[in-house]
């Protein structure tokens, strides 16, 4: 079945992580770069430690807690102003640079596109509002169902709120953690290896491998052709 509707991941996906780094680096310097990685790492970590111990917290909320974690490890030793200002460096991500001429070609070519992200809807419509993509793009957060992807009920909720069949949507995620949770669900999906990494060992595999959304925008196209 073609898809209809492509779902994309967010962050690492359509806006770069990397972009804390340097929010880190202007309160810690010298220490950016390893701040902005074991908070991202525990952000994750708590994503999945949460849903597994039924215990959910927003991903506002889980970012703050990874945040004083990562701060704890590194012997760092942020103020409370700091504690609750930082995790909003989430929302100021910049879109990685082919992202926003990609989404209008995809747009262009008939697919509807939507966001499912682990991310708040307050996060979610944050990033996408000062990315300014110009094309519609619905948001469904893992908040409306208090469990985080790759619990297949995040993916299973996706299908549900933009009235598809399973198989026609392709979910779009850079992260192959994720790829490999909503391919266990049963999603088509393209993953973005956009560190021209390895994929994971899950007993499962992309759809589709593309490096970055251009990739995929050719990919897509070779295959209606
Ligand atoms: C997202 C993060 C987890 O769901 O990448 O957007």
């Amino acid at each position: 079945m073609k898809p209809k509707i492509l779902l994309f991941d967010l962050f690492g996906t359509l806006v770069d992580v990397g972009g804390v780094a340097d929010e880190c680096e202007r309160v810690f310097p010298g220490h950016g770069e390893q701040l902005s990685r074991v908070w991202r790492d525990k952000q994750l970590k708590y994503t999945w430690l949460r849903t597994l111990m039924g215990r959910y917290e927003n991903f506002e909320r889980i970012t703050q807690h990874a945040l004083v974690a990562a701060c704890n490890d590194l012997r760092l030793h942020p103020d409370d102003a700091l504690k609750e200002d930082l995790p909003a460096a989430f929302e100021r991500l910049k879109p990685f640079p082919e992202v926003p001429t990609a989404l209008a070609s995809l747009a262009s070519d008939g697919f509807h596109l939507g966001v499912l992200s682990n991310g708040t809807r307050q996060q979610a419509s944050a990033v996408l509002a000062q990315s300014a993509f110009g094309v519609p793009i619905l948001i469904f957060s893992a908040d409306d169902v208090r469990l985080y992807k790759p619990a297949p009920g995040v993916y299973a909720f996706g299908v549900q709120q933009v009235q598809a069949e399973v198989g026609e949507v392709l979910f779009v995620s850079a992260n192959a953690w994720d790829v490999a949770g909503a391919r266990a669900f049963g999603l088509s999906c393209a993953w973005l290896d956009r560190a021209r990494g390895s994929f994971e060992e899950l007993d499962v595999t992309p759809t589709i491998v593309a490096h970055d959304l251009d990739d995929l925008v050719h990919e897509l196209r070779q295959r209606e052709a």
